[in-house]
């Protein structure tokens, strides 16, 4: 099914949540299996022979590709949430936003020292979130090996702020 093109799945929904923001919503895509398996299929080809030992996500739309994206590279998936959610011990991290800061939490025992991990995403837009999710990992002792989104907002430039780990995208604006 190489004829799918997956950007014409992607609605784009002006001033949402405010005004001047042009949302990218990812629901069309979801909506249709044979969009979505292409796009979970494509983010696996790329990983295909690199050592991956776990996949990392934030909630939530994160996890919407995460664990099908783990299911198909037969590795186990870990949950990235925001505070007070996750019932173990956990490591915290905290990061700057426009206006505030935000926190995101992953168990201690999620990832072990030493561990190849991919982190996944919906979106790379700014790279506060997925920067968040790499300081976790690291923290730990473990290797981010790679960065993997459905889209990447290259304008906004959130690879720079994630590199030295590489950024791919499967759509970008
Ligand atoms: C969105 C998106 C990414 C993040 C990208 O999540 O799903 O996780 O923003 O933005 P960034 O690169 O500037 O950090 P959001 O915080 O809206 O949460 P949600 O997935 O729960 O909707």
């Amino acid at each position: 099914m190489n004829s799918i093109q997956l950007q014409d799945y992607i609605r784009d929904i002006p001033d949402f949540p405010k005004p001047g923001i042009l949302f990218k919503d990812i629901t069309p895509l979801l909506a249709d299996s044979a969009a979505f398996e292409a796009a979970i299929d494509q983010m696996a080809a790329h990983y295909e022979g690199k050592q991956i030992d776990v996949i990392v996500a934030a909630e939530a739309r994160g996890f919407i590709f995460a664990a099908p994206l783990a299911l198909k590279l037969g590795v186990g998936f870990v949950p990235v949430r925001k505070p007070g959610k996750l019932p173990f011990s956990t490591h915290s991290f905290s990061y700057e936003l426009e206006y505030g800061t935000d926190t995101l939490e992953m168990h201690i025992d999620g990832v072990a020292e030493g561990q190849n991990v991919l982190l996944v995403d919906d979106l790379l837009a700014t790279g506060g979130t997925i920067k968040a999710c790499a300081n976790l990992v690291e923290k730990i002792g473990a290797t981010v090996t790679g960065c993997c989104f459905l889209i990447e907002l290259k304008f906004l430039d959130g690879a720079a702020k994630v590199a030295p780990h590489e950024c791919f995208s499967l759509i970008e604006y």
